[in-house]
């Protein structure tokens, strides 16, 4: 098996799983309870707290742990658009045609469910939100702009700095989805003054699934999504994932570390993989231009063939790829990403997503590239 799908997750780091164990084994107390057990634990929760906020240069309190990305995407933006609208800011939202379903869809729920205005601004061929579109759309009414660090299908990143300013200077809330970007840029792109909310999800940089965090600039209120206790400075109900925010503030340390090395030496084995799919399949289209992508990513379309079938056959050549988007797996839709980009549907069909990482090597680029051949010499002669 050549494991090529690092954007839809990550195999747990040794050092994270070790530091995670002690939490699944003896150190299992509940954090809320008073006891030594429970106090151990609430230790653990606040050490990793400060590691993690220390990390992005945030402050302790900005954290909220969460379930994962999706929790902390639906957290933001359904918390902050409710919150905002009750206090008479306005029921306008926007964001961007290729985010993730983590984003869209509480975005159509406020839409259809709750009377909000939404606007779902569309990209360039390149895949990247002109800022200009941004300015444009914003109203008196606007009250909070989501717009993805970079894309999970293509790595293709947006102006996020030149987006957060607009919001800033029109007094907007910015809420960003890092999930993909965290860990694979050479630094996180991120500051407090530039980003009102933050997402990520551990198990995108070598964490444990299941775990997440929403970075939420202090003095911003926010209404919960989940009901019950006060956990999280009574921002998100719900007994802490002791272990997984153990692991979450443990990787997001090694990924930092690692970051600028690790980029560069992906950039190059990325490069290698499209110049052998390319001399392969010659009128492979490379869709995101890689200046503005993450290092790590490629997807190429490949006119012609059908998607189904080229899937099917990479998988049985022992490739782990994606078609796009993890969470859509099983869906026979083209990607709405690329259907954005002005990709036609057959052709966006026929995508394959490599996404390269941490135990990736030249060997298995080569390995990759061996085992793709075949498969593209019979699909050509269907
Ligand atoms: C950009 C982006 N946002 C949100 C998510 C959802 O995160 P999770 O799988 O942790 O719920 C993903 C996962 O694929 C993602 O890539």
């Amino acid at each position: 098996m050549i494991y090529l799908d690092y954007n839809a997750t990550t195999p747990v780091a040794p050092e994270v799983a070790s530091a995670m164990w002690p939490f699944l084994e003896e150190c299992f107390g509940n954090p809320s309870s008073i006891h030594l057990a429970g106090r151990r634990t609430r230790a653990a929760i606040d050490e990793s707290r400060d590691r993690l906020a220390g990390l992005l240069g945030a402050k302790s309190h900005e954290i909220i742990f969460t379930g994962g990305g999706t929790e902390a995407d639906n957290l933001a933006i359904l918390g902050l658009a409710r919150r905002r609208a009750a206090g008479g800011r306005g029921r306008h939202i926007i964001t961007c045609a290729t985010e993730h379903h983590a984003v869209l869809h509480p975005f159509e729920w406020l839409a259809l469910r709750e009377g909000f205005h939404i606007t779902i601004l569309p990209v360039e061929k390149c895949g990247r939100l002109d800022p200009s579109r941004l300015s444009e759309a914003i109203t008196p009414e606007t009250t909070l702009v989501s717009v993805m660090t970079a894309n999970n299908e293509t790595g293709v990143r947006h102006p996020s700095a030149e987006l957060a300013a607009i919001c800033r200077s029109r007094g907007v809330l910015f809420h960003t989805d890092a999930i993909q970007s965290f860990g694979k840029e050479s630094l996180p792109p991120l500051g407090p003054s530039d980003f009102d909310a933050v997402s990520l999800a551990a198990h995108k940089f070598y964490g444990p699934k299941g775990t997440g965090a929403l970075w939420l600039r202090g003095g911003i209120s926010i209404d919960r999504t989940s009901l019950g206790g006060s956990h999280e400075g009574d921002r998100r109900a719900g007994t802490e994932n002791v272990a997984g925010i153990v692991g979450m503030a443990c990787a997001a340390r090694l990924a930092l570390a690692s970051s600028v090395a690790e980029s560069e030496r992906l950039q190059l084995l990325r490069e290698r993989l499209w110049s052998g799919v390319s001399a392969m399949f010659p009128a492979a289209i490379r869709n995101g231009a890689p200046e503005v992508t993450l290092p790590n990513t490629l997807n190429v379309s490949f006119p012609g063939l059908d998607g189904e079938s080229l899937h099917i056959s990479l998988d049985l050549a022992g490739l782990c790829v994606s078609s796009g988007s993890a969470c859509m797996v099983g869906s026979i839709q083209p990607s709405h990403v690329l259907l954005a980009m002005g990709v036609p549907p057959e052709t966006a069909q026929a995508t394959v997503r490599f996404s390269l990482g941490k135990m990736t090597t030249e060997g298995e680029v080569t390995a990759a590239l061996e085992a793709m051949k075949p498969v593209f010499e019979r699909l050509r002669s269907i």
